[in-house]
């Protein structure tokens, strides 16, 4: 593998345990002004400590984040639509490579949509994205988004996260399933889940506990941390899970609920 991409990507998953807690924060390309992500800047920046990396669109990033702060950046690059359609999979790419280079990202992100009538779309999208990477030596993320007529199991998202793979991504997004072992099993990048919508604290955490125990990289999550009342300690707890080894309840019950 390619020097650059090499060490762009070990920003990201920590070469001591191959393991990474990303914080998402880039809802509003599609979703608008997020519940939690109204002042990204006062929201985010305590957190940011405690994050392996910070995804995040270009506006974000130009606007709201410390070009002084030390943290991997990983850039949305695809949009184009917005929660008022039905349909969300009619995305493009929104930001040329030479752009992410300038802007000294360590990964760009991309969603795909299997299954979803701009599959095709998404997949050659993704490809292009990760033949311009490979000239600079940028690693793609590919999320692998869920239509709401599909099912999140293990038989839909192997499909999907193996095709992002194939396609040559250098790591898959998606969500977690019961089987979730099948899913990384038959992916041969790394893998890491998305929190999805809020919910209890400690489910977050089991969540997390399940994934990285089932073989994930780690977790890639935005609501159940920005969202929780008590975020910092969130992402300390969200650390210690998938770092440390701790089990849900042991985080929850020593860091989260502190
Ligand atoms: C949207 C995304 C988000 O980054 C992703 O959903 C992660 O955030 P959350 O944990 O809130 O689900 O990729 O397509």
């Amino acid at each position: 593998m390619d020097y650059g991409l090499k060490n762009r990507l070990s920003r990201i998953i920590k070469p001591n345990d191959n393991r990474t807690v990303m914080l998402a924060i880039d809802h509003g390309y599609f979703m608008g002004p997020t519940s939690g992500l109204e002042d990204v800047k006062n929201s985010i920046t305590p957190l940011l400590p405690y994050a392996d990396s910070l995804m995040l669109t270009r506006g974000i990033l130009r606007n709201q984040i410390d070009a002084g702060i030390d943290i991997p950046i990983v850039l949305r690059v695809s949009g184009g639509t917005s929660i008022l359609k039905d349909d969300l999979s009619d995305e493009d790419i929104t930001v040329s490579m030479e752009e992410a280079v300038r802007l000294n990202v360590s990964a760009v992100a991309l969603s795909i949509f299997i299954g979803s009538k701009n599959e095709k779309q998404g997949i050659i999208n993704l490809a292009r994205l990760i033949d311009e990477g490979n000239k600079f030596g940028i690693p793609v993320l590919a999320v692998t988004a869920v239509g709401r007529e599909m099912a999140r199991d293990a038989r839909y998202l192997s499909l999907a996260v193996r095709i992002a793979a194939e396609t040559g991504a250098s790591i898959v997004k998606t969500y977690y399933c019961e089987d979730f072992e099948k899913v990384i099993n038959t992916c041969p990048v790394p893998v890491v889940v998305a929190g999805g919508k809020k919910t209890a604290e400690r489910d977050a955490l089991e969540l997390a506990y399940n994934a990285v125990r089932s073989g994930a990289a780690g977790v890639d999550m935005g609501r159940n941390i920005f969202q929780s009342e008590k975020p910092v300690n969130m992402i300390k707890a969200v650390r210690a899970v998938v770092h440390e080894g701790l089990t849900a309840e042991e985080a929850y019950n020593t860091i989260c609920n502190k």
